[in-house]
């Protein structure tokens, strides 16, 4: 009789096996471009979070400065604007093979949250920029969140929005990856649309 220890045991057994992360084939269908987008969109949010690392070991004034922290800076962008571009791609692959198929629903769903909570955690970014286009967006984006009841978020609030930013949100959003990429593994990519069934007229009955 299953039981919350067993089911809990069987559950850990798969996600901490070898197989699950080290399989040694891999079908040939997943071979191709289109199903590295995933996995590009995970580079890019590692070198996301190792160049934020940086930026906010230095403290929030460094990414103003010219040299080394401007370059972290400018690879934190860059690094954002691959991470979004990949996701899209990404999104239109899983969404044309119909990635949700065959028990992926779970897989879908985390994507589909991460994706909403990379959102905020770009636009955190951007209002602790300082500039007066991050301030002017910080004072608009506030009349709808007032309006929706969330007053409690105080984008104009520098320190709120750094601890959203560099904490909350990225933490959220690792945990999100990594159940999403944990699914994956665990259920393996999903085969192809089988192909559709060609009728030949010319072909005779029973040959
Ligand atoms: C946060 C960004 C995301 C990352 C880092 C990520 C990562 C990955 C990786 C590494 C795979 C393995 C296969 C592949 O690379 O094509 C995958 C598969 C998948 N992803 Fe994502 N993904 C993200 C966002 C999304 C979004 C927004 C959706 C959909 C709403 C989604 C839905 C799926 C599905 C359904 C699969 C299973 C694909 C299959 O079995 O063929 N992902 N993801």
């Amino acid at each position: 009789m299953a039981n919350w220890t067993s089911a809990s045991r069987q559950a850990l057994a798969d996600l901490l096996s070898v197989d699950t992360w080290l399989p040694e084939t891999m079908p040939e269908y997943a071979q191709g471009f289109m199903y590295m987008l995933g996995s590009l969109t995970a580079s890019s949010f590692v070198v996301l979070v190792l160049s934020g690392v940086v930026l906010a070991a230095n403290g929030p004034a460094s990414w103003s400065y010219n040299g080394a922290d401007r370059f972290a800076a400018a690879v934190h962008f860059w690094a954002v604007q691959a991470f979004f571009f990949f996701m899209m791609l990404h999104l239109w692959r899983v969404f044309f093979t119909g990635a949700w198929r065959g028990g992926r629903k779970e897989t879908w769903l985390l994507g589909a949250l991460a994706f909403l909570i990379a959102i905020p955690t770009a636009f955190t970014g951007y209002l602790i920029n300082g500039d007066f286009y991050s301030q002017w967006n910080a004072v608009q984006a506030k009349d709808g969140l007032n309006a929706l009841g969330l007053a409690w978020v105080n984008l104009p609030n520098a320190g709120q929005m750094f601890g959203m930013h560099v904490v909350v949100l990225p933490l959220t959003l690792s945990a999100l990856i990594f159940g999403h990429i944990a699914r994956v593994r665990l259920k393996g990519v999903v085969p192809p649309y089988p192909a559709a069934q060609v009728q030949t007229h010319t072909s005779k009955e029973g040959q």
